[in-house]
């Protein structure tokens, strides 16, 4: 019942400061766990924002470059002497010669029917005709154009780049083609990290770069490119797995061409989800330790709190006795006024009747055997009621204790010798285990004999006949212990509690005042020592007399 009293406590106790501490740590970690996710987000978003721009301007850059010098030569140069094919090679070398990393791959001049009129490079296209191809028409209208990227008469992917001259009111084109691996170099420098990729798709989503993973140059991209904004935009596509790829697309060649920059989230993760996991991990430690030392305390607190409740309620019982004894001590002390008086009147007639019985008249009556029993009964009587009523004034006068030199085992065995004769004839054995350590102490011999009377008395009582008394003496660390352990019936759960209460006892009335204990008590109280029992049913019984250990002044 008690148990589970103070383990629900301790629950409750556990469980309110553990919601008030742990609670707003946890709320605490995780807002900055939402916090570190946000700046993370925003840091990525930031950088593949940053790479796709930068990287569409550098495209553009390449692309205007290019275009540029082709205008260039379209104004410096008329179209007799372009469309002259050794004209046309000499000037292809001299470009090449000049600037190596332009990446031109051939030239040609066509004129306004499509024809090849001339063509300098690698592949012999001279005489091809292109008015079919869809770039043909785009150059004539616009003037300067740049294709996508397709496979065309030489079957690889490229894209040319062409620009109209006019001469008179004649049409022509110059075209050059441009080396899809110095572009695609240039384009794939934007693949970093582990999961980075970078690539241009056209507006139709189809790729004219080679993306690192997952397609193709030429191949679709699968990628809505109206999702990408004016400017630069980032979206995020949740991947297979837990991860996010953020993929920022950048419009460049005049918004016909997407830069794509691609990144999962997650795989460069850098300092900031380190910091991140250092404060999960400081956190996760700060809630163990919390939750131990809230675990620890609750339970030494409660524990406390036990042991002192369990305190407070033996010394609540020893005030109670005390009380009882105190309202018994006034009660006695009225009573055993008012009846001494009639019972010395009472004895004393009963002494006259008996000096009377032995008068010669009366010694000669039929009834003078009758007369001389009832008598002695009345003396008997008039004895027992006398004894009481000394005792219960010995509550009353509630004497203080005379001090002389006590050896505690003389006193023990003075009293055994009194009992002896009494044990003897109800064959029970009274055996001795003194320790010879035993200080003299200042106490009062003959109270402490009466304590020891009575404990002996009620041991020979509850044994009845055939058991063994073992009488103990003990030295503590300051106090001295006198143990009276029987072999009898020992003392039944429900009386325990009572058995120092005056007038209690299991004896028939008239054998038994039921004041021995409670009278002992008191002395053993006032002495400043305790009286406890330990007693087992059908094993026996064991009372134990602590004394403190007062040494006697020196005389
Ligand atoms: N050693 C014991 N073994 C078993 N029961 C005991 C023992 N000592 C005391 N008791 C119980 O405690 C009761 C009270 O004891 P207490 O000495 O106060 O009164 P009593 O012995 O009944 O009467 P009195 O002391 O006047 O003869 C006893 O009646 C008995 O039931
Ligand atoms: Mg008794």
């Amino acid at each position: 019942m008690k148990r589970t009293l103070y383990k629900n406590l301790k629950l409750k106790l556990i469980s309110i400061t553990l919601a008030m501490s742990i609670g707003p740590l946890i709320l605490l970690g995780g807002g900055i766990y939402y916090q570190f996710g946000k700046l993370y987000k925003e840091r990525i978003e930031d950088q593949i924002r940053h790479m796709a721009r930068s990287q569409s301007n550098a495209v553009d850059v390449f692309l205007r470059e290019r275009t540029t010098i082709l205008a260039m030569i379209v104004e410096t140069h008329t179209f007799e002497s372009l469309k002259d094919q050794d004209n046309l090679s000499r000037l292809f070398r001299l470009i090449n010669r000049r600037a190596e990393g332009l990446g031109l791959v051939d030239l040609g001049v066509i004129d306004d029917q499509g024809r090849q009129l001339a063509y300098a490079g690698p592949y012999s296209l001279k005489g091809l005709n292109y008015y079919q191809q869809p770039w043909f028409d785009e150059a004539m209208r616009r003037g300067k154009y740049i294709s996508d990227v397709y496979m065309g008469f030489r079957q690889v992917p490229h894209f040319i780049i062409a620009v109209k001259g006019e001469t008179g009111n004649s049409s022509w084109i110059l075209r050059a083609t441009i080396d899809s691996d110095i572009f695609n170099r240039l384009v794939r420098s934007a693949q970093v990290g582990t999961s980075g990729d970078g690539f241009i798709v056209n507006r139709q989503g189809v790729f004219q770069t080679s993306p690192r993973f997952d397609g193709v140059i030429l191949g679709d991209s699968k990628i809505d490119t109206q999702k990408f904004g004016e400017g630069t935009t980032v979206i995020e596509k949740k991947v297979p797995g837990s991860d996010t790829r953020y993929i920022g697309g950048s419009w460049l060649k005049d918004g016909d061409w997407v830069m794509v920059i691609s990144q999962i989230a997650g795989q460069e993760k850098g300092w900031l989800v380190r910091a991140r996991n250092t404060e999960i991990l400081i956190i996760a430690i700060g809630c163990l330790v919390i939750c131990s030392a809230i675990v620890l305390i609750s339970h030494i607190l409660v524990r406390h709190l036990e042991q002192t409740d369990k305190e407070m309620n033996e010394l609540n019982s020893q005030l109670i006795q005390q009380d009882k004894l105190a309202a018994l001590g006034k009660m006695a002390a009225g009573i055993a006024h008012e009846i001494n008086n009639p019972l010395a009147v009472i004895g004393e007639k009963a002494g006259w009747m008996e000096d009377l019985l032995a008068e010669e008249e009366f010694r000669n009556s039929v009834n003078y055997q009758e007369f001389a029993a009832s008598i002695a009964k009345i003396e008997e009587h008039v004895d027992r009621a006398r004894k009481i009523t000394h005792s219960m004034l010995g509550f009353a006068r509630r004497m203080e204790p005379r001090l002389d030199d006590v050896e505690i085992n003389r006193v023990l065995d003075q009293t055994i010798d009194i009992m002896a004769n009494h044990a003897r004839i109800n064959d029970i054995e009274i055996r001795k285990h003194f320790t010879d350590r035993l200080p003299v102490i200042a106490s009062d011999q003959s109270q402490l004999q009466q304590v020891f009377m009575n404990l002996i008395n009620n041991a020979i009582d509850a044994i009845g006949s055939n058991g063994t008394i073992d009488i103990t003496t003990q030295l503590d660390k300051d106090s001295i212990n006198i143990i009276i352990r029987d072999d009898g019936p020992g003392i039944p759960e429900a009386i325990k509690k009572k058995i120092f209460d005056p007038f209690f006892t299991t004896k028939q009335s008239g054998k038994g005042t039921g004041l021995g204990l409670s009278i002992s008590y008191s002395i053993i109280e006032k002495m400043g020592g305790r009286i406890t029992v330990e007693s087992s049913e059908g094993k026996g019984t064991a009372f134990v007399v602590s004394l403190p250990v007062v040494l006697p002044e020196k005389k």
